[in-house]
């Protein structure tokens, strides 16, 4: 692998303003990438610009908006599209839901997700594009503590798997490839649930425990080891736009590096 493969290319990153997206969009930024950073907060992406310098676009937007994915897609035409941005569900049990909060991811995370895959698609990107998006290790191991999170994850892999199929069978060349992260502290998002998970289990566990047929498709480690962070995620990203070698259509996404899921 080498990070000469992304010199010079365009790479479109969703909530880039903190977390994960911060750091790939960063990782991409100094393997050689130019970068176009989405999210809602101005003052984060105009932060960010500042530390990495022209390699970097701030796009402040509401990334669920279908507007504003098919002005990016045809203002920039990214051949690395890493769908990233995330909403923090309320940590609360099933029953303190309500249907807006329930299918609070489903209208942020799934929603961004389909529309730029649909327009990555139809645009098309060009052939040898790669497209990332961010599902989650809940996705295969439920999350009982934030309403329909877990299921909105498993909607984006399949969603991508979908897209993946519908690029081969015209023939566009596109990669579609989704990621499973392994639940950490390192993150707003994820500290909020590894706190919440410690409260309700009293500290013992951080993540719900493995259990039913769920958890046998998993080998999601529980969090142990060392956390995943924004850097070592930036740079699993970086690792795989710029190596067409990695093929299957779904990683889990940990500490450890990128392991690929049946
Ligand atoms: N951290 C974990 O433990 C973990 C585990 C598995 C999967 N994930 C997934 O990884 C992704 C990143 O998570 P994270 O932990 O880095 O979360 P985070 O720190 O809360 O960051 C979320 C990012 O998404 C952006 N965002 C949220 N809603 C948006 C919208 N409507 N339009 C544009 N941007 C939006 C936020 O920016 P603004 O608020 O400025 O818009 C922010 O940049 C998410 O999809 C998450 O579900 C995280």
């Amino acid at each position: 692998m080498s990070d000469r493969e992304l010199a010079g290319t365009t790479a479109l990153v969703t909530g880039a303003s903190r977390g994960f997206g911060r750091g790939i969009a960063t990782a991409l930024s100094r393997a050689g990438a130019q970068v176009v950073g989405v999210a809602r907060d101005r003052g984060q992406l105009e932060d960010l610009r500042a530390e990495l310098g022209g390699s970097f676009t701030p796009e402040p937007a509401d990334a669920a908006d279908p507007v504003v994915a098919g002005q990016l897609i045809d203002a920039y035409r990214p051949t690395v599209l890493v769908l990233n941005a995330g909403a923090t569900p309320l940590p609360r049990p099933v029953h303190h839901h309500t249907w807006q909060t329930f299918s609070r991811n489903w209208e942020v995370d799934v929603q961004h997700v389909f529309h730029f895959t649909r327009e990555a698609l139809l645009a098309p990107l060009a052939p040898g594009s790669t497209v990332i998006t961010l599902s989650s290790g809940a996705a295969l191991r439920g999350s009982p503590l934030s309403g329909g999170y877990a299921g909105a994850k498993a909607a984006i892999r399949w969603l991508t798997g979908y897209a993946a199929e519908e690029s081969e069978r015209a023939g566009l060349g596109l990669r579609f490839v989704s990621l499973l992260p392994q639940l950490t502290p390192a993150t707003d998002l994820g500290a909020r649930y590894v706190a919440a998970y410690a409260a309700r289990q009293g500290g013992a566990q951080a993540v719900p425990a493995a259990s039913g047929p769920a958890a046998q498709a998993s080998s999601a480690p529980a969090a142990s080891g060392p956390p995943l962070t924004p850097d070592l995620a930036g740079q699993a990203v970086t690792d795989l736009a710029a190596d067409p070698g990695y093929r299957e259509p779904a990683y889990m996404l940990t500490a450890a590096g990128l392991r690929p899921l049946a």
